[in-house]
């Protein structure tokens, strides 16, 4: 797939058969995380990979997307290093392009996968199952597996002429 296609036909995907994601494709999103752009290259970034599925139950209880959590094969939760931060916003941001990257390659990879950013109401608790020491900050938790959807996600999107303030 082209770049442009890969980006264009990326949905989020939150329904998952049981296919088990393998190890080196569960190694390529984190390389795909780890080449995103970041404010002094400092990569404030950090990740727990979730397969246990005990863990993921407990997990569950703490969103509303409950059922994404339990059935996704796999859950990545990604977390600001704030000893490695230099700037709150740019370091989100950074964070933002390394969890896009995660998203572009799942999808490139012919895997599902969502962005949950609801259970950042529930950080404290997160951070009580996932004991991500100190100055780990959660940002997202991205759920992962085959997807058992026909065609997932929203094609809705703002037209440039909505988005675009001016050209000068
Ligand atoms: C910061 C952020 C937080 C999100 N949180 C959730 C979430 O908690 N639950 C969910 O199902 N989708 C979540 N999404 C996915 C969006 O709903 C989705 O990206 C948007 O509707 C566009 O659809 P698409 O990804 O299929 O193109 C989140 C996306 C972003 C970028």
């Amino acid at each position: 797939m082209s770049i442009s296609d890969t980006i264009k036909s990326r949905r989020s995907v939150r329904k998952y058969t049981d296919r088990e994601i393998d190890n080196e494709s569960v190694e390529a999103i984190l390389e795909a995380a780890r080449w995103a752009p970041s404010g002094l290259n400092n990569q404030p970034w950090r990740f727990i990979v979730i397969r246990n599925q005990a863990v993921k139950e407990k997990l569950s209880d703490l969103t509303h997307y409950k059922n994404i959590m339990t059935e996704s094969k796999l859950a990545i939760a990604v977390f600001y290093n704030t000893a490695d931060g230099y700037n709150r916003d740019k370091d989100l941001m950074s964070i933002g392009a390394a969890i896009q990257n995660m998203l572009l390659k799942a999808h490139d990879l012919g895997l599902g996968a969502v962005w949950l950013g609801e259970i950042l109401n529930q950080k404290e608790k997160v951070s009580e199952i996932l004991l991500p020491g100190e100055k780990n900050e959660l940002v997202a938790v991205v759920a992962f597996g085959y997807g058992n959807e026909k065609s997932p996600g929203t094609d809705k999107r703002k037209e440039i002429s909505e988005i675009l303030i001016k050209y000068i």
